[in-house]
């Protein structure tokens, strides 16, 4: 259910493991959320490079999401490909209460 404020609880912060993803559907939205350095961020799950949703399953290191597939790497927190000037949306993350609640309603970038 989303919130008045555009926010939807999408998980508990218990149910993420550091530096691993978890995909979550919401309104059909693909959406990989991340636990690194006790931080939350939300990207879109679809790489860009084969629109394969697969970004959830990626390798995190440095702030940086590495799609398992042919290893292009997105920046956490803005979903900017490394070096480059686009990449995959990203969604603000709020924690209330040990829930966690993402806004899909701003999408703060877009391939
Ligand atoms: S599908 Fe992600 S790098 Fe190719």
């Amino acid at each position: 259910m989303i919130e008045n404020d555009g926010y939807f609880n999408i998980c508990k912060e218990s149910d993420l493991v550091e530096n691993k993803g978890k995909r979550f559907i919401f309104n059909d939205i693909e959406i990989a959320v991340f636990k690194y350095n006790n931080k939350i961020y939300a990207l879109n799950n679809f790489c860009p490079h084969q629109l394969s949703s697969v970004l959830y399953k990626g390798f995190i290191e440095d702030g940086f999401i590495t799609c398992p597939l042919h290893g292009w790497q997105f920046n956490l927190a803005d979903g900017f490909i490394k070096g480059g000037k686009n990449g995959v949306k990203s969604y603000d993350v709020k924690i209330e209460n040990g829930n966690v609640f993402i806004n899909i309603t701003e999408k703060k970038y877009s391939w």
